[in-house]
């Protein structure tokens, strides 16, 4: 039985290798991905979700275009990481066949909780603004979804761009805030996503004589020499290919806490802050992977990833 699943995505090169993921695992059904602001502008992140399908012959996939800027907030980009054009390879230009939906992200998403009533997975892997305006359109999406994962969130460990803060609450913390309380999400945050790095020797084995195995090389291979110095670590972690291997394998250990985001004060902007001791007395209001079987996560990538190739680079 396949599950329904729609991406809001900010493609970014984690982004790219996580829907990849998706595309090749026949548990998920993707059925739509919509676009935000994020890595980079909504227009870039828009023309790379093209370019994608483009490239993996997937132009079946709808995508809606979504909000070009946070809540709140102004906008915040991250080229510096994923590129000037928010993201690495020699990807084909779009064409008509992946032209976007005429609905926005949000609509997009609340059609289709309510084409899929309680069945619909939404894997949110950037910002979320697009999922905090489906909930202002839709106040029933917390019953009309099955499930929220998200890459988001720092809750026991650094932030990567503040102490406290990951970049996608950091980027939209009001809307990382609506979301978390009322969205019941599964957070996959830094305190896992930090080690979702794939053996170097594995990724130099893909071939690179074909646009597909140069962008997923360029894509595995995103942080430059700068950033793994500076987080200490000898590969890129490719973040938000753990929220499409959790839904497709029971890699993750979560614990439910409550929790709130942090929305008015810079330094605190976009904090996730949980509440173990239970200081609050509040119910939780969702579950936080704690730890994850990295081993079982870096097989199915490995295994996933090279059947894929297999199948498209004859
Ligand atoms: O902090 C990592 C997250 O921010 C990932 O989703 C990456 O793609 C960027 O959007
Ligand atoms: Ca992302």
């Amino acid at each position: 039985m396949t599950r329904p699943v729609v991406i809001d995505t900010d493609p970014g090169c984690d982004d790219a290798l996580a829907l990849l993921l998706a595309l090749e695992r026949s548990e998920l059904d993707l059925v739509g991905l919509t676009t935000s602001h994020g890595n980079t502008a909504v227009d870039a992140t828009t023309t790379n979700a093209r370019s994608i399908l483009e490239l993996t012959d997937r132009t079946d996939v709808p995508i809606a275009k979504g909000a070009d800027r946070p809540l709140a907030v102004d906008l915040q980009t991250a080229e510096h990481i994923h590129g000037s054009d928010g993201i690495r390879g020699p990807l084909p230009e779009p064409t008509e066949a992946t032209r976007p939906v005429d609905t926005h992200a949000a609509t997009f998403i609340v059609e289709q909780a309510r084409a899929h009533e309680g069945e619909l997975t939404l894997a949110a892997l950037a910002p979320l603004t697009n999922v905090a305006l489906a909930l202002a359109l839709e106040p029933d999406l917390p019953e009309l979804l099955d499930e929220l994962v998200l890459m988001g969130g720092a809750a026991f460990s650094p932030g990567n761009v503040t102490q406290l803060a990951e970049a996608n609450f950091h980027s939209d913390p009001h809307a990382a805030h609506r979301v978390v309380r009322d969205l019941d999400p599964t957070i996959v945050g830094l305190d896992v996503t930090k080690h979702a790095t794939l053996p170097s020797e594995w990724v130099d084995s893909i071939p690179r004589d074909d646009p597909l195995g140069r962008s997923i090389n360029e894509w595995l291979t995103y942080y430059s020499a700068e950033h793994l110095e500076r987080y200490d670590i000898d590969s890129a972690p490719i973040h938000d290919a753990l929220v499409i291997a959790a839904l497709v394998d029971d890699v993750l250990e979560t614990d439910p806490f409550y929790m709130e985001v942090g929305t008015d004060s810079d330094l605190a902007q976009g904090a996730l802050v949980c509440d173990p001791n239970d200081v609050t007395g509040n119910e939780p209001n969702g579950t936080v992977a704690v730890d994850a079987d990295y081993e079982r996560y870096r097989d199915l990538f490995v295994e996933t990833i090279d059947r894929f190739v297999a199948e498209t680079i004859h």
